[in-house]
């Protein structure tokens, strides 16, 4: 006997249906979103009409329950890890990227000195911020890649990790990903906060710290959508059970005195040998502090593992143990020119969009996903706020291997530090936190 042809699955809803509904600003329920991540991971809605349903979600928006089922669905859709069988407390840190923001370098061990466990799957740069495994990759022989079983047995004999997230953890989130990228969908509240918290919720730790970033090097500038974003993502964060809290924090000015992949490692590797720039500190010390009260380990001061050792010493054994070498020298680059001060003063602004581009454009990221990055390409910044300069005084450094980039670089920073005659107050990194109980 024949076996008969598979027959068609019937489905329950017409995405035309649902696109012309929230382009109508009604809300989606449960079973359509559902429904609606499901036929798109299984190719039943094309790309194109998910497109148009984002674009409808960038317009209309999405209340609390909408955007909780997104991300459960997104969630659905990929396995999830569990780090409770750790037997010790395991607590996440997110970013929501920067420029120069290299804090989950020194952040990862220095909470993981204190029995913490600290999972940290990350990925690659895209565009102006930078990406923590490019980074990672400019120490020589590091790999980003491990297994589960090698990532449970890092933390459970080193603390920290810091590795490739695998496609398995909510792969619907990064097909949307991919198409929010190429259809102008991917700064809307809704859309950010149902991608990275579905990652994080189905990466599976007991706490997660958010640091949601402000200002011009930032995804979202302005201080209103910043707060909107941290609130939602905080609230999926309760919603899923996950204890979750935000920090907003600027990025205004690029962090520390360092940007691109060497350049960023060098300046961590200052920090955990108990230096560094002070905002670069302050705000590794605050995200520390709030990750160690998660785990109950009040009363700590983070402080004290960066001056005694202890922090590089889990640094140097979370390198070693994925194939680095962390005494081997970082790559040098073979071509440096520099910006200098037109007019003497003191420095108001360092514009950290326009410092992350020239590092960009200097080969420091990539323009597509899978292009090579110049570990040594980067932008030293010489002055920061506040600082005084005399006509003539080195604003920036710019190094890079590949001599046809520098010109672009050199542009790109032509407008980028502010100087005038007014005094400069350095205003906090820290601007607001906020938890699921209200700011
Ligand atoms: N990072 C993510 O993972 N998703 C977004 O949508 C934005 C930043």
């Amino acid at each position: 006997m024949q076996a008969s042809a598979p027959k068609h699955r019937a489905e329950p809803y017409d995405v035309v249906d649902l696109i012309t509904a929230k382009r109508h600003a009604k809300a989606l329920d449960e079973g359509e979103i559902d429904w609606l991540v499901d036929a798109f991971t299984r190719g039943v809605v094309a790309p194109e009409q998910m497109s148009a349903l984002m674009m409808a979600i960038v317009i209309q928006g999405m209340n609390r329950d909408e955007i909780r089922q997104l991300t459960a669905a997104m969630i659905a859709s990929g396995e999830t890890m569990d780090f409770g069988v750790l037997g010790k407390p395991a607590i996440d840190k997110h970013s929501t990227g920067g420029v120069g923001d290299k804090i989950t370098l020194p952040l990862v061990p220095l909470v993981a000195s204190f029995g913490v466990a600290v999972p940290q799957l990350s990925g690659r740069g895209l565009g102006h911020t930078g990406g923590t495994l490019d980074k990672l990759e400019s120490i020589a022989g590091w790999r980003a890649d491990m297994t589960n079983p090698e990532i449970y047995a890092a933390l459970d004999e080193i603390g920290g990790v810091i590795c490739a997230a695998g496609t398995s953890l909510a792969p619907a989130d990064k097909r949307m990903y991919a198409l929010r990228d190429v259809t102008g969908t991917v700064a809307a509240v809704p859309l950010i906060a149902s991608s990275i918290m579905s990652k994080k919720i189905a990466e599976g730790a007991g706490g997660l710290v958010l640091d949601v970033k402000v200002g011009s090097g930032a995804f979202l500038p302005e201080l209103d959508e910043a707060r909107e974003l941290a609130q939602t993502m905080v609230n999926l964060g309760a919603d899923s059970g996950l204890e979750t809290v935000a920090l907003i924090t600027d990025m205004d000015q690029p962090l520390g005195r360092e940007v691109g992949n060497a350049n960023e490692v060098r300046e961590s590797l200052e920090v955990l040998a108990g230096g560094g720039p002070s905002d670069v500190v302050e705000l590794t010390v605050a995200l520390a502090r709030e990750m160690l009260a998660m785990a109950g380990k009040l009363d700590i001061d983070p402080r004290q593992a960066l001056a005694d050792g202890s922090a590089m010493d889990v640094w140097n054994r979370m390198i070693r143990s994925q194939g680095g070498d962390p005494q081997a020298p970082l790559p040098e680059a073979n071509e440096r020119e520099v910006v200098r001060a037109t007019r003497g003063g003191t420095v108001q602004r360092v514009d950290a969009r326009a410092v992350g581009v020239a590092a960009w454009r200097l080969g420091a990221g990539r323009a597509r996903p899978g292009d090579p990055v110049d570990h040594a390409a980067g932008v030293t910044v010489h002055a920061k706020p506040g600082d005084l300069v005399a006509a003539g005084d080195v604003l920036f450094t710019l190094a890079c291997d590949n001599a046809s980039r520098m010109q672009r670089g050199i542009d790109s920073l032509a407008e980028a530090c502010e100087i005038g005659d007014a005094a400069h107050e350095a205003g906090p990194i820290v601007l607001e936190r906020v938890t699921a109980n209200g700011r």
